[in-house]
């Protein structure tokens, strides 16, 4: 066992794409890296399948109950190299509001990682550290992907309907409207890394950590469309499950894609300091798997990230001195 030089953390890490980033995490870092891959139900049966891939890493990982307790992610030793926003959530019913208020998929896809990321900082490697949000090519309703998608070309609302929508229009149906909600989410996620990576640039302690956004593409193996109509979660998503690895050949980096190619993309970013694709200093990157991009018109609006920004710290009541970065500091938007 080599001494480790950086701890991963994963969140959704038992979804398909998590278990994904375990499998290759064990195979090609876990000597370099320790692991916390971080699950909401420690008994469910896919954190039992994650369980088995991470025996075979070769330093000790961990599979973490994330819920209430961040206070000892901040213990993480040897400090975080880098922290995947992973866990995401896709709803098919009318508007469900969580615990604290907020419409769940704005909670589960963007508030949670605010907070998770905010309070993490101080706990990050100062000269190499990185944050990766999984988004979606929904985020951009101009993407090709989405052009056929029931998406509005123009997702922003001012607080608090951004959080907790008033009164869903019922006449859209289900589908769509969960379809909309995270899109949403997915485009708050990427107006936060590009904001985040602005204020951390202001500080000389924190201007090594650089913000990344990853879209791992349309992934059929997964359990994102448990709640879509039987004919998506049945024949359409098998279908496109057995299509995949052979269209996947044709294509590498096209629509449809495997868990392990997402997975590989993901912890390219996570790592990777020689290449050209995400190279030394990410700084704001956007990577559609393994290309870069440019994201959505709307995202770099920096009017907006910073009501966001504003928004999301009034929500989570973070204070000076709660988190490593200086609150009331902005700075240049690099993108
Ligand atoms: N699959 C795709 O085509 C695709 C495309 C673009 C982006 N993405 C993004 O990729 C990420 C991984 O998704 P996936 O495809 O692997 O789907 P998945 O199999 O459904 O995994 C999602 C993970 O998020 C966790 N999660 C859901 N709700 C949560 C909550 N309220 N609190 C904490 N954790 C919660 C789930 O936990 P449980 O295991 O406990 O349910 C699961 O581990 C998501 O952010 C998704 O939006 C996926």
């Amino acid at each position: 066992m080599e001494k480790s030089q950086g701890t991963l953390i994963v969140t959704g890490a038992a979804g398909g794409i998590g278990r994904a980033i375990a499998e290759r995490f064990t195979v090609d870092y876990s000597d370099t890296y320790t692991g916390v891959f971080a699950v909401r139900n420690t008994s469910n049966p896919n954190t039992q399948l994650l369980r088995k891939i991470l025996l075979k890493a070769k330093n000790p990982s961990t599979i973490f109950p994330l819920e209430n307790q961040h206070p000892r992610l901040h213990r993480l030793s040897p400090p975080i190299t880098a922290l995947v926003l992973n866990a995401g959530y896709m709803s098919k019913r009318s508007q469900c509001l969580t615990e604290d208020g907020y419409e769940t998929t704005f909670q589960v896809n963007y508030l949670s990682n605010f907070l998770l990321v905010l309070l993490l900082l101080q706990s990050m490697q100062p000269l190499h550290a990185r944050v990766i949000y999984i988004t979606s090519w929904t985020h951009d309703p101009s993407d090709p992907h989405s052009r056929a998608l029931p998406l509005q070309s123009e997702m922003w609302r001012p607080f608090p309907d951004l959080a907790a929508p008033s009164c869903p229009d019922k006449k859209l149906g289900m589908t769509t409207l969960g379809l909309r909600r995270y899109a949403e989410s997915k485009l708050w996620g990427m107006m936060f890394m590009q904001k985040l990576q602005s204020r951390v640039n202001a500080m000389p302690a924190l201007r090594h950590i650089c913000a990344l956004a990853v879209d791992p593409g349309g992934v059929f193996s997964t359990d994102i469309m448990r709640e879509q109509a039987w004919i998506w979660r049945q024949p359409l998503r098998g279908l496109l499950r057995v299509m995949t690895p052979c269209v996947q050949w044709v294509a590498p980096n096209g629509a449809l894609r495997t868990a392990g190619k997402a997975a590989r993309d993901i912890l390219n970013a996570c790592f990777e300091v020689d290449g050209t694709v995400v190279g030394r200093w990410p700084r704001g990157l956007y990577l559609n798997g393994d290309v870069r991009k440019v994201s959505s018109e709307e995202s770099r609006d920096e009017v907006k990230q910073e009501e966001l920004w504003e928004g999301s710290l009034k929500l989570v009541g973070l204070l000076e001195g709660d988190t490593a970065l200086m609150l009331g500091v902005g700075g240049p938007n690099l993108l």
